[in-house]
């Protein structure tokens, strides 16, 4: 396999994030991106593979699309499995990890189409090495195939583990954020780095570790791994040339400004286990207090929160009179925005203002609204 050999690959996205997927896989220079529903394509070297692992914020995993056809039947699913060059991306040592999904398709059971997978897979590795046996001991090999509408996509999974694992969070308190949401609030906040962001109900620190990565430009993969690291054709030189120069880019010196409060001293006291984990220890400043008593000096910044939504945590009631409190704060802050993502459809009537802007996200199969005020005072 050449090592310029330009792959498709598909970063996968939460509802409602392709846009911002799409907008760093631009940034990152890849080719011909294209957001469609739940996914995002785009053209790459393996090593732009590894960058997008290394970068993606938002995306969970990063795959390589080896075949997308039409199948109707398991001898077709056979056949296009056969036609996968599999011999220039395995040694044949691997062990070959099956994964499948099925959705409305004559192809409905994911089982049978991990078996076919295998045996086609096998037959190819036997017709062009000349083996009969493959002992399977060496690295998984992670194979997924995903059928929709009788549509066949053969992907190799580029990641492993999802890509919301950073590796800083260890323990995971309660109800707190995939790191890939966190980091999408950020995003969609009026926050920009530079001006004062808080989180007035931190939790274990997910959304203010997510701002202050990025105010530091901290590739959030950085301190973990990827399965593409195992496989055999993986560029190990070019890699690890890549990911010095991606440290390199890291200020975390240019981190100010972050900094969270929660009701929780066993919360905030993950949330400062976390920040040392991502390697920020002391970069944010967390507290134990209830937002009844925040009162910030700061002229001018952005709240930023996840409150409980009544569904895992508390009560309806509590829950929604804490949304009356966070009024209560942006009205002691005039001058600052106040964003909040809940599930609660009676989010605004309890803040007691329509918000400015409302975007439609999933915090797992949640369907949330992701609330923004401006500030109420110039
Ligand atoms: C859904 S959790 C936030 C999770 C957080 N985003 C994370 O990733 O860990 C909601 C948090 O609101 C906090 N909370 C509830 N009432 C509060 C209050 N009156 N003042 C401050 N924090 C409060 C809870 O202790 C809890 O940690």
């Amino acid at each position: 396999m050449q090592r310029n050999q330009i792959f498709s690959l598909v970063a996968v996205s939460a509802f409602g994030l392709e846009g911002p997927i799409a907008a760093e896989l631009k940034r990152l220079g890849m080719h011909d991106v294209k957001a469609e529903n739940g996914l995002v394509r785009f053209h790459g070297t393996i090593l732009d593979a590894y960058r997008c692992n290394l970068s993606l914020r938002f995306s969970d995993r990063v795959y390589l699309l080896l075949q997308e056809k039409t199948c109707l039947s398991f001898e077709d699913l056979f056949q296009l499995i056969l036609a996968v060059p599999w011999e220039e991306y395995t040694s044949g040592m691997e062990a070959f990890h099956i994964s499948a999904q099925c959705a409305r398709s004559k192809l409905m059971s994911p089982r049978d189409c991990q078996s076919i997978t295998k045996k086609a897979l096998l037959e190819r590795l036997k017709r062009f090495s000349g083996r009969s046996v493959f002992p399977e001991t060496g690295p998984e090999f992670p194979v997924h195939i995903n059928i929709h509408s009788d549509r066949v996509r053969v992907l190799l999974d580029t990641s492993g583990t999802s890509l919301s694992r950073r590796g800083y969070r260890t323990w995971n308190g309660e109800a707190p954020l995939r790191e890939t949401l966190a980091a999408a609030l950020v995003e969609f906040s009026p926050w920009r780095p530079g001006m004062p962001l808080y989180d007035p109900c931190c939790g274990t620190g997910t959304i203010l570790i997510e701002a202050a990565l990025r105010q530091g430009h901290i590739a959030p993969g950085l301190r973990r791994n990827f399965s593409m690291e195992r496989f055999a054709f993986f560029p190990f030189k070019e890699a690890a040339i890549l990911k010095s120069d991606t440290e390199k880019e890291c200020v975390p010196e240019r981190i100010s400004e972050i900094n969270g409060s929660d009701i929780d001293t066993g919360a905030i006291d993950l949330a400062c286990r976390h920040l040392s984990q991502a390697g920020l220890a002391d970069k944010i400043n967390f507290r134990c207090l209830p937002l009844q008593e925040l009162h910030l000096e700061a002229e001018r910044g952005v709240f930023l929160c996840n409150p409980p939504y009544g569904e895992r945590l508390g009560d309806n009631l509590s829950c929604r009179k804490l949304y009356h409190d966070l009024h209560l704060l942006q009205c002691r802050h005039p001058t600052w925005s106040l964003c909040a993502i809940s599930s609660d459809p009676g989010f605004e009537k309890a803040y007691g203002r329509r918000a400015d802007r409302k975007r439609r996200l999933y915090n797992g199969r949640l369907e949330c609204q992701f609330y923004t005020y401006f500030p109420l005072k110039k």
